[in-house]
């Protein structure tokens, strides 16, 4: 071993000993007879002092020390003179008067420093990512990743789950994103595709009958990248058999309380509440609502019929919906050119047609431009049903449903952290469940899945499968934590009939149900019991846990929003010899 300690753990017990560090040289400071160097690893920082009494070889040696340079120090542990300690840092205590020195590697000047006070240029950071890495932030988040990634393998392993993986280079899987495809060299114009996620294999794994299956598995999606997305991220994959709903959210349950105790030091109370989908929407305007606050939407289209307003009047009478939120409190700090911008963003971000908007003045009057084409009476019922108090702010969408969810959702959100309205320590679990089977794309005029294929309807539902697709729920269940969808499962059709209904109502003949997914449909009749279970996104867990709001800062080596890595230049050419093999050519995109 090069040292005999790390950075991080000496302290007045160890004075008097002769000790080896090594580490990174994160400050060098001059004082009057000498220098202090701060040597840092993952584990911490210690003071090394080079005083008039050191070796004349370790002043040289020091002399050739530069910020980020690797280095080894001997040295014997001394009390910090007093006035001098460093409550901030375990070794504030102590300090190394060097010996012997040894430059065990040099460093160039680096584009950032790993301890600088302001956070460096994204790309900067990932294009060095080593030194970015070296961040403590960085390394806090990646400890906190690796005991995610522990409590859930001991809390599966502790509840009879087989860890079991499976394999990257497959056929296509159904989670409705793009493929990741790679060219067989064997098979020429043949593909592979990456797993968007283990979720066939899962469900062959319960015919097989492993009845409890846990994997942390890799998944791939080319799909347009967020904040909250990553084209390459982590799930923790699960699936059991003999189950129903209840049973997997139950599971899951115990694994929040788990690792929020041990890893955050919250004790939550099982079980984790539940809302269905349609009071989601109708309360929140999604579905995955931010359950840290209130500020619930409320429906006030039975007045809006009732007004002059032509644009309430208009939209009711059409069948539509004007809903609002009461911003409480907010009156004060939104001038006209604020919600002048609030207006562009709704209409922007959500193409909303407008924002209409009340505030509440001292007298208890709501007031507005379009306050005049409102009766008295209408005001007061509009006031008394929003719960409106002076200095309240009042804003409305009325539009179609879906419009009217999402721009509300987004006026909610922005108005829950300008308001402060919860804080960022906050956490909130829950699950939003019955889903609709399907959404409805309107551009090509067909349904498609809204979790996967071979999610099960409600058997109340099953019915409606028939006679109207849009109404029939699944036996689906999202986790949501703090405004994100943190998981998402659902039991699986295990009945090949009800299986070719829905495959049939996503516009598969059983001839292309076949050819997709043939083999599925085979082990299906081999005795498959009745399964279920859910993905959570590892990345996203983290991110939450950790209190940041970009899953890039939770994987080590992520991708940029526009799927490159700055670091390996990824993706990349390749030489002709290889595509020659693979007898691929590459069309040349036009200028
Ligand atoms: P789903 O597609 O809902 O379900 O994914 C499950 C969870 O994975 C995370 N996730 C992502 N995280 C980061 N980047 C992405 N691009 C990304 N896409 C998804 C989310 C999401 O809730 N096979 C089913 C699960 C099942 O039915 O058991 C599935 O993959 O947190
Ligand atoms: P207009 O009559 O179009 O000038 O609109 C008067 C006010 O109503 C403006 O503040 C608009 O932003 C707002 N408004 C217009 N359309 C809508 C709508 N669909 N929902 C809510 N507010 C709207």
């Amino acid at each position: 071993m090069l040292r005999t300690h790390n950075c991080g753990e000496l302290n007045k017990d160890h004075i008097g000993q002769t000790v080896t560090l090594c580490g990174w040289v994160d400050t060098i400071r001059d004082f009057g007879q000498g220098q202090f160097i701060d040597l840092r690893d993952r584990y911490g920082r210690t003071q090394v002092t080079i005083g008039p009494n050191s070796p004349d070889e370790v002043k040289q040696v020091v002399g050739q020390f530069h910020r980020e340079c690797v280095v080894q120090v001997t040295g014997i542990v001394s009390a910090r003179p007093e006035g001098q300690q460093n409550e901030k840092i375990a070794t504030g205590d102590i300090e190394i008067e060097a010996q012997q020195a040894v430059l065990l590697n040099s460093c160039p000047n680096p584009p950032f420093l790993p301890s600088q006070a302001e956070l460096p240029n994204e790309d900067l950071r990932l294009k060095y990512r080593y030194l970015d890495l070296r961040r403590k932030e960085m390394q806090e988040t990646l400890a906190l990743r690796s005991r995610v990634t522990k409590g859930i393998r001991d809390y599966f392993e502790a509840n009879q789950f087989v860890d079991i993986e499976t394999p990257i280079l497959g056929r296509s899987t159904p989670e409705g994103a793009r493929d990741y495809l790679v060219p067989s060299r064997v098979h020429h114009g043949e593909f592979y595709a990456l797993p968007q996620s283990p979720q066939i294999y899962k469900q062959i794994m319960m015919i097989a009958g492993y009845d409890r299956y846990v994997q942390i598995a890799r998944c791939f999606r080319d799909e347009d990248l967020r904040a909250d997305r990553q084209p390459e991220f982590t799930q923790l994959d699960m699936e059991m058999s003999f189950v129903d709903a209840d049973d997997v959210m139950g599971m899951i349950d115990g694994l929040m309380k788990k690792l929020a105790h041990d890893l955050l030091g919250i004790d939550i109370e099982l079980p984790l509440p539940r809302m269905t989908y349609h009071e989601a929407m109708t309360r929140f305007g999604h579905d995955a609502p931010d359950l840290r606050f209130g500020m619930e939407i409320v429906d006030c289209t039975d007045l809006a019929a009732q007004t002059e307003f032509r644009v309430f009047r208009g939209v009711a009478d059409a069948g539509q919906f004007v809903r609002g939120i009461n911003a409480v409190g907010a009156a004060s700090l939104f001038s006209r050119k604020r919600i002048d911008e609030l207006t562009t963003y709704v209409q922007e971000d959500f193409s909303a047609k407008g924002l209409a908007w009340f505030k509440v003045n001292d007298e208890g009057e709501l007031a507005s431009p379009i306050a005049k084409n409102f009766e008295a009476a209408i005001l007061e019922e509009i006031k008394s049903r929003m719960d409106a108090k002076p200095g309240d702010l009042l804003l409305f969408i009325a539009d179609s449903w879906d419009v009217s969810c999402k721009a509300l959702n987004g006026l909610r959100k922005k108005m829950g952290a300008e308001l402060e309205l919860y804080d960022d320590q906050q956490m909130h679990f829950s699950w939003v469940v019955e889903f609709p089977m399907f959404d409805h794309d309107e551009e090509e005029d067909r349904w498609v899945a809204k979790h996967h294929p071979f999610t099960a309807p409600l058997e109340s539902d099953l019915e409606q499968l028939e006679t109207d697709p849009g109404q029939a729920r699944a036996q689906a269940y999202d986790l949501v934590i703090n405004g994100y969808e943190a998981g998402g499962g659902t039991i699986r059709i295990h009945d090949s009939g009800i299986q070719q209904q829905v495959f049939g109502l996503l516009g598969m003949d059983e001839q292309q149900a076949r050819e997709r997914f043939g083999f599925l449909l085979d082990a299906l009749k081999f005795g498959a019991p009745p399964h279920g279970g859910i993905a959570l996104g590892i990345d996203r867990v983290v991110m939450l846990f950790a209190g940041l709001d970009n899953i890039r800062d939770c994987i080590t080596f992520p991708k940029t929003q526009r799927a490159t890595d700055l670091m390996t230049q990824a993706p990349s050419g390749v030489d002709e010899t290889q595509l020659d093999e693979l007898a691929i050519s590459v069309i040349q995109p036009e200028d």
